[in-house]
């Protein structure tokens, strides 16, 4: 999806989807376009340097190697991420200080001056990628994961990341057209992701990103590129409904969609998911059902996902619902058999989403698992 995401923009060449990245290649405004449109992306790094690293001196050399006087100005401060495994590194702390000490080392050699590393505040962001024997080096270019778009408060139960739902959205295929309902809503990701596709809103429009304290950022670019985003907003043209039982969940969904700049093209409704009225042929539902981790929910867990086959087959005739879930059990409860089923993960969750295709009229016998 996010190969498909990256050839619909202007400006972006050579997409070449990888194992867990898709590369491509562009200038700064393409840096920024990426960042303020991509939909399902987690941050965009722009790649430095890539070599082997089986040991402290071969990742030190390979740092080494940029040139890092053009990437940092005198004065700026800088932190070392790293993800992945490599061997020789039990632990990504060590690989991080390796390739911290190359570019203060040859920095302070060229400069006579050595850069400072802030934690929680550095200009620079170097991202370095460990697997197997080998090591990408990069700058992060969004720092807070793009999935983080600013419109629902973080902390608190964690629900499901913005961009996974988003990617949902368009396995689904859902490009704004048809009606959308999710009946469990939660926190209004589905809906709110749905409102962002549907009026062709850019999903970072509402934060800032790392590249933004790059000495070589350009600033009137990315203004430009902001306001070629806001122009390119339209109206929703098909109705999106998020429901939920509990009230909490309606009133933090209301509060989600007012801050996203949505809250005109999301209908809110508190109700359960048997109470869901009869949605128009050719709808789409997209539901993330809770999959609880403590015993005692099964039976009552159980009862609901039947709820919702039963709800599919009353309710959505003609129309289509896809199924997130945690808990292939539980998907069994539901009674009908899937049509598709991909394997996703919400962080470390491996979860599956199920596509039901609701026919006309009642369903027969045969379609029950
Ligand atoms: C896993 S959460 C959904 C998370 C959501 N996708 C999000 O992004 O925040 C499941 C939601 O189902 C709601 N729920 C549970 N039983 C329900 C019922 N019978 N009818 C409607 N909603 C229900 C819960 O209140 C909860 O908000």
């Amino acid at each position: 999806m996010l190969a498909a995401e990256l050839r619909a923009l202007t400006g972006i060449q050579e997409v070449e989807p990888g194992r867990g990245l898709v590369a491509f290649r562009g200038d700064l405004a393409a840096v920024y376009r990426a960042n303020l449109r991509l939909r399902t992306a987690m941050r965009v790094l722009l790649h430095l340097a890539t070599g082997e690293c089986g040991s402290r001196a071969a990742l030190y050399e390979l740092a080494a190697t940029v040139a890092w006087e053009d990437l940092l100005a005198p004065g700026q401060t800088l932190v070392v991420d790293v993800a992945g495994q490599g061997e020789g590194f039990d632990s990504t702390a060590f690989a991080a200080l390796v390739v911290k000490d190359a570019v203060v080392d040859r920095l302070r050699t060229r400069r006579g001056q050595r850069p400072d590393v802030s934690r929680t505040n550095a200009d620079v962001r170097i991202h370095v990628h460990l697997h197997g024997r080998h090591a990408d080096l990069a700058l992060d270019s969004s720092g807070e994961p793009l999935s983080h778009r600013g419109y629902r408060p973080r902390g608190g139960p964690a629900p499901l990341s913005e961009s996974l739902a988003a990617g949902c959205l368009l396995l689904a295929g859902y490009d704004g057209s048809q009606p959308f309902v999710d009946p469990m809503a939660g926190t209004g990701t589905f809906a709110i992701e749905a409102a962002l596709i549907a009026t062709g809103t850019a999903p970072g429009a509402q934060r800032s990103f790392a590249c933004e304290r790059w000495h070589f950022h350009r600033p009137e670019r990315l203004v430009a590129e902001r306001e070629a985003a806001r122009a390119s907003r339209r109206s929703s043209s098909a109705p999106i409904l998020a429901r939920d039982l509990d009230p909490r969940a309606v009133a933090a969904i209301r509060h989600n969609t007012q801050a996203a700049g949505v809250g005109d093209s999301v209908q809110v409704w508190r109700g359960d998911l048997r109470d869901l009225p009869p949605q128009p042929a050719g709808s789409l539902l997209v539901v993330n059902p809770p999959y609880g981790e403590r015993l005692g929910d099964l039976d009552e867990l159980s009862s609901l996902y039947g709820a919702l086959g039963d709800t599919f087959k009353q309710r959505l005739a003609g129309s289509t619902a896809w199924v997130l879930t945690g808990s292939p059990d539980l998907a069994k409860q539901i009674g009908l058999r899937a049509c598709r089923r991909l394997v996703l993960f919400n962080g470390p969750i491996e979860c599956r989403l199920l596509r039901f295709d609701i026919v006309e009229g009642s369903l027969k016998q045969s379609d029950r698992e």
